[in-house]
């Protein structure tokens, strides 16, 4: 998203820079008009409490999901009443006004159906307006606090679904809980296929993307509301939208190819969002028999992350150097062979952890995971 935004500035930009410097003196300078095809959160006027526009609960809860898994949750668009006041002109537009098109499928006097609203994820990722939605909003799920509280409440039955264990017991079955969240997407498991898609009979020693290459995310409110629910009171409560959704912070780059996202085919959405995220290593594959049974700890700080925050996220090089950085160039460390290729030839790509990041110039993270492993 982020990157095709991107693309839409430069050509704001260019426009811009083509209308002032050529045609400026006779043409205004050319500015971007609103659609309204798209609902954004960052409009200021949009800046109010949630609850103004998202009703808590919404009136069709008990049967956007089977019974036995319906739970007081937000379900639907915002009616039309908490947009009117601000917008009779757009809503009054002609026969068939632009602005209806963001929650109905068609523009049409008559209301007409509506796309699946964003959650349930489950049915709305199936919907062609899916297919270029992206979140206004980045999730803060402090793991930290969550240890904290477990470790000192573990017996409350409250804490049953994400049980976070004693510091003092072994990490490992603390990570079990990170299963309640946290899964393997896809996984290869005893199948003896070990590509998620075919890959071209010329693929050679190229890059393809595997089973159990990413780790799955909370995609809705299941996990969270069955602690902070109306009934236990748990700040933050259900219908307090901005108790867990934050202004996502500062985008870093990422380490992903379109190219080879494009040639992968049609991926599950949350696995093709999951690897438009990865800015550290666009390969690295969880399910790999070197990785698997490694403790998340090795590689991820829970107690530090801010899960909007994309810098307190990022996984160091550091905790790949045990293995893939070694004293020695001749002791076959992948990260020395690298750096050392690319020493005698400025154009050599390092691919081994990177799809789009090994054409760039050495980070002084790297080189000094190699220094380190020197002494
Ligand atoms: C002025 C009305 C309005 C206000 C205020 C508002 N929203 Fe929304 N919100 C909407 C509409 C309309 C949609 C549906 C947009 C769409 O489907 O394109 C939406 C969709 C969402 C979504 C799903 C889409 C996404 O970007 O992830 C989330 C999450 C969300 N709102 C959270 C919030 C939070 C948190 C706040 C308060 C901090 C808030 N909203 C305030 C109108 C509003
Ligand atoms: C408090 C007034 C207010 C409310 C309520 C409000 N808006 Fe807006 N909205 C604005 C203003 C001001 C702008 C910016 C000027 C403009 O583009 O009209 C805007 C812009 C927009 C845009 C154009 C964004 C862009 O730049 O492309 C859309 C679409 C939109 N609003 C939809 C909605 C919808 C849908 C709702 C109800 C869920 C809503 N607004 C509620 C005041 C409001
Ligand atoms: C912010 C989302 C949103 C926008 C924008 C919106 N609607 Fe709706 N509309 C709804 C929702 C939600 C309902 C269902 C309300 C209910 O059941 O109480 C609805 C219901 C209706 C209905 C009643 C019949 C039906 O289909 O349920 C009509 C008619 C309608 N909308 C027309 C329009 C038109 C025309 C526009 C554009 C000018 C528009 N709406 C824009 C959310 C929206
Ligand atoms: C109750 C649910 C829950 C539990 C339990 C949980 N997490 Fe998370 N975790 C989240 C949420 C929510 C996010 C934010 C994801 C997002 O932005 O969509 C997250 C994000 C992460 C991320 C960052 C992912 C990224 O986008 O880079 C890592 C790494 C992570 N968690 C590891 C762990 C580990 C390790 C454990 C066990 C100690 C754990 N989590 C336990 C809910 C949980
Ligand atoms: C050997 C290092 C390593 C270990 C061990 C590890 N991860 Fe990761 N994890 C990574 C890397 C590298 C990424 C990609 C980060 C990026 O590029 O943004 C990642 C990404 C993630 C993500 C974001 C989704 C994705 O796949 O990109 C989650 C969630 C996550 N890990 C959870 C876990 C959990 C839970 C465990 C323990 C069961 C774990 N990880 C163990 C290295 C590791
Ligand atoms: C096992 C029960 C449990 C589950 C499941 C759970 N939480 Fe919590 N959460 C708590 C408790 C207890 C606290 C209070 C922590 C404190 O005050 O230090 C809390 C606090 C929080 C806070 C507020 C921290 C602060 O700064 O005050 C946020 C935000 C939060 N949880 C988000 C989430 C999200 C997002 C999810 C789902 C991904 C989730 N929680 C799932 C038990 C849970
Ligand atoms: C206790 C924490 C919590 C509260 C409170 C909460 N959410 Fe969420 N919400 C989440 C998590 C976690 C996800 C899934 C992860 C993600 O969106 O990155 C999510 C997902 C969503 C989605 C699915 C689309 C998307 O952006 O992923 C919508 C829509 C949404 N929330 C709207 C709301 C609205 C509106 C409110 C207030 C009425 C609200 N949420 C309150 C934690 C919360
Ligand atoms: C063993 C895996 C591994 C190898 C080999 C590797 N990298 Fe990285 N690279 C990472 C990880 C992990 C990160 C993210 C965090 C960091 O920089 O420590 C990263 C980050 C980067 C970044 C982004 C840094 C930034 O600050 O924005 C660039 C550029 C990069 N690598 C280039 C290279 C080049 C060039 C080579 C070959 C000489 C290489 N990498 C070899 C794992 C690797
Ligand atoms: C405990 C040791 C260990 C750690 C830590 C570790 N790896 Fe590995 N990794 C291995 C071994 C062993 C292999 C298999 C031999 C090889 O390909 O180098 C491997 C293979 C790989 C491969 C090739 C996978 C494939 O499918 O062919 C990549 C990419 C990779 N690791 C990236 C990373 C990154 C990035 C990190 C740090 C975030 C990391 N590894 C941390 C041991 C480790």
């Amino acid at each position: 998203m982020y990157k095709r935004l991107n693309v839409q500035l430069f050509w704001i930009a260019l426009t811009t820079l083509v209308v002032t410097t050529f045609v400026a003196p006779v043409v205004p300078q050319a500015r971007r008009r609103a659609t309204y095809t798209e609902f954004p959160h960052s409009v200021k006027a949009h800046g109010q409490e949630c609850s103004t526009c998202h009703k808590f609960p919404s009136s069709n809860w008990k049967t956007v999901r089977p019974a036995d898994q319906a739970f007081p949750d937000i379900t639907e668009y915002p009616e039309h009443a908490s947009c009117v006041s601000c917008h009779k002109q757009q809503f009054f537009k002609g026969t068939r006004p632009n602005i209806c098109t963001i929650c109905h499928i068609a523009s049409s006097p008559k209301g007409g159906p509506r796309h699946p609203f964003q959650n349930p994820r489950e049915a709305f990722d199936k919907s062609k307006k899916a297919e270029k939605a992206s979140s206004d909003w980045a999730v803060s799920f402090p793991h930290d606090k969550h240890i904290d509280i477990v470790s000192q409440n573990s017996s409350s039955s409250l804490f049953r679904n994400a049980h976070f264990t004693f510091s003092r017991e072994p990490r490992r079955m603390a990570e079990e809980s990170c299963k309640v969240c946290h899964q393997t997407m896809s996984p290869q498991g005893n199948s003896d296929d070990e590509f998620l898609t075919k890959p071209p009979a010329n693929i050679g020693d190229g890059f393809w993307l595997k089973k159990g290459t990413f780790k799955s995310s909370p995609l809705g409110h299941t996990t969270c509301f069955t602690c902070h629910s109306a009934d236990t009171g748990l700040a933050p409560e259900p219908q307090n939208c901005a108790g867990c959704h934050k202004a996502p912070g500062a985008k870093l780059p990422v380490d992903i190819d379109e190219k080879i996202l494009t040639r992968t085919g049609k991926l599950e959405r949350p696995m093709a969002e999951a690897w438009r995220l990865r800015e550290s290593s666009g390969v690295f594959r969880h399910e790999h028999f070197a990785h698997v049974d490694l403790s998340c700890s090795t590689c991820h700080s829970v107690e530090t992350m801010k899960t909007n925050e994309p810098a307190t996220m990022r996984v160091s090089i550091s905790s790949c150097a045990s293995c893939h950085v070694t004293a020695k160039l001749d002791d076959g460390g992948a990260l020395n062979y690298e750096a050392d290729m690319r020493s005698k030839n400025a154009k050599f790509e390092c691919v081994k952890c990177h799809l789009s990041f090994g054409s760039k110039p050495i980070p002084t993270s790297h080189l000094e995971a190699i220094k380190a492993a020197g002494k």
